[in-house]
């Protein structure tokens, strides 16, 4: 394992040409990485755990140590690994990367471990997809910063103990749920990333149209921004995608009129919901009475994954008051409804819940 994973995310740029959006196909195309921030002063929004990060990061450095473990869960596109670099940054460390799913095998880990300098941050995207043997490697690590490596087997196996220099983890996950609590404890900072507000997604809008050389006008910003579904992955996608509208059909300049039109040719409705956030809605509806209904029911009926509803759609969907989780299963709130102009059965009809 030699070169290759001290390279940044290798996120390459997978645009494909989709006539709708969607938010399960998010991907990973941050492009150019021109767009990313680079420093805490230029990252939006998150203001608590900004703040917090602040002056664990100043506590750090002024006693000239590693910053404690970081574990960063959250949605999709919210701004994990952007954060991991920045706290790199900050710190004047190396960013060393890798994701979950990369390490197969204890060895994998072992010989990252083993190639790191005093003071990096070592980035693990997805650790929740680590498999558990090489989990308990990661155990000693980051608590005493050692590696235990196991030569030979049977009656004849030997430990030897490696020492490692000290390193900051910084761990990001979609699916905290999914990570056992002895690596989950051994995070000193855990920091969970929320969706956007509106004002602050157009500040994002905003700032990337003027990084990206586009004329942008206010309130068409704040309209990508409101259909953003609060994440600016996806704010940062439909600006692109409604500039080439501007570009290809006008004069390139995106005003308001412009931005709608491209949207809704995008068919991200003003809500921000995408084609299968409402195909989700009116199944539990129309198919399921509002609910309850089960994921797994619900999952089959609309022929999606189960993760990918869980992970991506539901929570936005529950955090806007379109849907609530009940523990018999999950039931369209009035919102929903009244978004999707279905009438909702009132409270006098009962037995719904
Ligand atoms: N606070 C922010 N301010 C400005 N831009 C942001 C912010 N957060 C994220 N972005 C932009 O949004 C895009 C997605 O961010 P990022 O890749 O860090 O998300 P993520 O949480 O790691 O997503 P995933 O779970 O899919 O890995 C990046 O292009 C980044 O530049
Ligand atoms: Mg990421």
């Amino acid at each position: 394992m030699d070169g290759g994973w001290r390279e940044m995310d290798g996120a390459a740029f997978a645009w494909e040409e989709e006539a709708t959006f969607s938010a399960a196909s998010v991907g990973r195309d941050d492009s150019t990485g021109a767009l990313r921030p680079a420093a805490l002063d230029e990252y939006v929004g998150q203001r608590e755990v900004i703040g917090n990060l602040r002056v664990f990061l100043a506590a750090a450095r002024r006693r000239g140590e590693p910053l404690d473990h970081v574990l960063l869960y959250g949605p999709p596109g919210l701004g994990k690994t952007t954060l991991a670099h920045i706290i790199a940054r900050e710190m004047g460390a190396e960013l060393v990367a890798t994701s979950g799913p990369v390490l197969e095998r204890a060895g994998d880990l072992a010989a990252i471990l083993s190639g790191l300098q005093e003071g990096d941050v070592l980035f693990i995207d997805e650790i929740h997809r680590i498999p558990r043997p090489v989990e308990e490697i990661l155990y000693g690590a980051m608590e005493q910063f050692t590696l235990d490596i196991v030569l030979g087997k049977g009656p004849g196996a030997r430990t030897f103990r490696l020492d490692l220099p000290r390193f900051t983890l910084v761990g990001a996950t979609t699916r905290l749920g999914l990570l056992g609590a002895p690596l989950r404890d051994r995070f000193g900072v855990v920091f969970r990333l929320e969706y956007y507000e509106e004002d602050e997604l157009a500040r994002i809008v905003l700032r990337a149209a003027s990084r990206l050389g586009v004329e942008v006008d206010g309130e068409a910003a704040a309209e990508i921004a409101r259909r953003s579904r609060g994440t600016p992955r996806i704010a940062l996608r439909l600006l692109r995608r409604v500039r080439d509208f501007a570009e290809v059909e006008g004069d390139g300049r995106i005003s308001l009129a412009v931005a709608r039109r491209a949207l809704d040719r995008l068919r991200v409705d003003p809500a921000g919901l995408d084609p299968l956030d409402r195909r989700f809605l009116l199944t539990l509806i129309d198919v399921f009475g509002g609910g309850p209904a089960g994921l797994d029911a619900l999952a089959a009926a609309l022929g999606e994954d189960k993760g990918t509803l869980e992970e991506v759609y539901e929570p936005y969907l529950l955090g806007r008051g379109f849907l609530a989780r009940t523990p018999r299963g999950r039931v369209a709130l009035p919102r929903a409804y009244a978004h999707l102009g279905r009438p909702f059965p009132g409270e006098g009809e009962g037995g719904r819940g």
